[in-house]
């Protein structure tokens, strides 16, 4: 599970660099309201930072560590002080495995769903 969700970034990253913009323009889509929380983020590095963190701390989950989960439970409550409902903060797990099998197309492999699928439902019991 582990290597699939690592070959899974691998994936993503040689076939669309850097997948941030993507992230985003999905999340916003699906969430209209959080754009403006990022209105003072003009070089998109609090985004790009952001999806780093997570993309560690999943990939951290998928191995076991135990920090993961702690770590979720206490993003929920920051992000709810700066106006993110816990219901939407969820919603971003979601929208990175979304983009990223679109972004993998056909290559994404149903090792690489399980993997994702199994690491979400991990974050969502967080
Ligand atoms: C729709 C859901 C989410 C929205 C709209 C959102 C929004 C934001 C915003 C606006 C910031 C910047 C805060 C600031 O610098 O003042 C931020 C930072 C951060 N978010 Fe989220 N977030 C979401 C989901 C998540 C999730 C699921 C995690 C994973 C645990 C997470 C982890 C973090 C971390 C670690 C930072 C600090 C990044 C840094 O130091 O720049 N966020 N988030």
């Amino acid at each position: 599970m582990t290597d699939a969700l690592a070959a899974s970034l691998e994936l993503v990253a040689d076939r669309c660099g850097d997948p941030t913009t993507l992230v985003y323009d999905r999340l916003f889509a699906q969430q209209p309201a959080m754009r403006e929380l990022f209105i003072t983020d003009h070089g998109g590095a609090a985004r790009g930072h952001m999806l780093q963190m997570v993309l560690e701390t999943l990939t951290n989950m998928a191995e076991g560590a135990a920090w993961p989960a702690n770590m979720i439970r206490a993003e929920r409550i920051n992000h709810d002080q700066i106006g993110v409902p816990f219901d939407v903060f969820a919603t971003f797990f979601t929208v990175v495995h979304e983009t990223f099998r679109e972004a993998g197309g056909e290559a994404w492999t149903p090792d690489m769903e399980a993997a994702w699928t199994g690491v979400l439902t991990r974050a969502a019991a967080a």
